[in-house]
């Protein structure tokens, strides 16, 4: 090819380049108004339910050490095998984007010397998580999370307070078609005999299994259990069921969360192969899943205890326990069930003007009103006085008040009764009190 020809490829190539946009990183996503009221909906309803359960609100940093999450949510796991991540600072510290909440906030109770509080410690919490993970319907790379977590009491009533908090959360949000798939998976002494038991089972079976499963046949043989593969989940359907293993302590425990949430009469699954991903689970493990319209479930949150958790990283020894949800999920279901959200979209007031000088007191209106405490609606664009009503109409506004040119010189305002199109000119000054006289009337 001719050099010239060649060099005016590359011009416009280059200029392709320049002029395509830049796009949003694949697996995050914007929030846009519309999807926020849902967002605010949720998470205000969980706050208030938080709030009366006696939670306190936390927050820690969105990196950590990537250290934290190899020791606490555990270096065989998914999360933390494939899915961080991990950036080394200029200072040579490894540190990550968390992948889920509760390792940092262990951190912070053993920090902030919490075990010194008055137990139990009760903390809830909401924000973006990261996970490289393959996206796809319900899965991002930044999704948010929603959780609380109790440390310091061991008992069984504290695990069903948990799982009742979270069914009543999404019982409060509308999303009532949901059951909670439950297990325990016992204490370490339990669970390491139930683990060599799984193993000879499996290693039977070794020519049967996907390779991730035949890798992990040493190193986390729990986690073949929720294999996604059909050819796993055959396998899995015989083979021996911890709740068949556990020590008299966990077997207790266990049947006395259950005969809790029998109490409360929140309906459960009893589910041998819930497992979780993270590696810090004892006894209880839960998690909450939707029945959808296409007759599959989807698992909107998950939790359980986690008694190991705080002493592993450096803590006294406390037990814990605690749940969370991924906000998109939520907002996706509500979504889907169109639930109608009773957002108050009314402006008592809409503020209309005509041109540059009654724009510059519209500013000032606008503000008086907001002090006042009267919601007010405004178009500081270049609408036509029928566009400008419109939009009063919209916002179902009681009042209409108009500056013109005329009113901008004499320092008047137009009052408009928006039901019955009556008007009157008063003076600025006394606006406000006309406003609220009107609006009470
Ligand atoms: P998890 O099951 O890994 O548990 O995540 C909890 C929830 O976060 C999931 O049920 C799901 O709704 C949401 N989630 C997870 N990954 C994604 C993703 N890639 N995209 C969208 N949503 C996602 C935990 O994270 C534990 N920390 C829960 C816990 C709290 N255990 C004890 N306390």
């Amino acid at each position: 090819m001719p050099r010239i020809k060649k060099e005016l490829q590359e011009v416009k190539k280059k200029k392709r380049k320049k002029m395509t946009s830049v796009q949003v990183i694949k697996g995050m996503k914007d929030i846009l108004p519309p999807e926020q009221l849902f967002w605010d909906y949720v998470i205000e309803n969980s706050r208030k339910l938080c709030k009366d359960f006696g939670f306190g609100r936390i927050e820690t940093p969105i990196v950590e050490q990537t250290e934290l999450f190899q020791r606490g949510v555990g270096d065989n796991t998914d999360i933390v095998e494939k899915e961080m991540f991990t950036f080394e600072t200029q200072g040579k510290d490894r540190i990550s984007l968390r992948p889920e909440g509760t390792a940092g906030l262990v951190r912070a109770y053993i920090e902030n010397g919490m075990s010194k509080w008055s137990q139990p410690v009760k903390l809830y919490y909401e924000g973006p998580m990261f996970r490289y993970e393959k996206p796809q319907a319900g899965r991002y790379r930044q999704f948010h999370q929603f959780g609380f977590e109790i440390f310091g009491d061991e008992g069984s009533a504290i695990d069903a307070q948990v799982i009742y908090l979270a069914w009543k959360i999404f019982q409060k949000l509308g999303i009532k078609d949901i059951n909670i798939q439950i297990n325990s998976i016992g204490c370490a002494e339990c669970r390491s005999s139930y683990k060599k038991l799984l193993q000879d089972y499996y290693e039977m079976k070794i020519n049967k299994l996907c390779i991730d499963c035949k890798r992990r046949l040493d190193s986390n043989p729990l986690r073949l259990l929720d294999c996604k593969e059909e050819k796993c989940m055959q396998v899995a359907t015989s083979a021996p069921q911890i709740i068949d293993h556990l020590c008299v302590i966990c077997h207790d425990h266990f049947r006395s969360v259950l005969e809790f949430l029998d109490e409360v009469e929140i309906t459960y699954v009893l589910n041998s192969r819930l497992v979780r991903g993270l590696d810090y689970y004892s006894k209880t493990v839960f998690e909450v899943w939707e029945n959808n319209s296409e007759g599959g479930q989807s698992s909107l949150g998950g939790g359980g205890r986690y008694d190991g958790l705080v002493e592993m990283l450096g803590g006294e020894e406390t037990p814990a326990v605690g749940f969370s949800f991924g906000i998109e999920r939520v907002v996706e279901s509500l979504l889907k069930k169109e639930i109608q959200l009773n957002y108050n979209v009314k402006k008592e007031v809409f503020l209309i003007q005509l041109g540059d000088k009654a724009r510059k007191k519209i500013l000032r209106l606008f503000d008086k009103l907001v002090d006042s405490n009267i919601t007010v609606g405004e178009s500081l664009g270049r609408g036509s006085i029928k566009s400008q009503l419109r939009m009063a109409n919209k916002f179902n506004s009681k009042l209409a008040l108009i500056i013109g040119q005329k009113e901008a010189l004499d320092n008047t305002v137009i009052i408009r009764d928006m039901e019955s199109g009556m008007q009157e000119v008063i003076v600025m000054d006394s606006v406000i009190e006309e406003v609220k006289k009107r609006l009470k009337g």
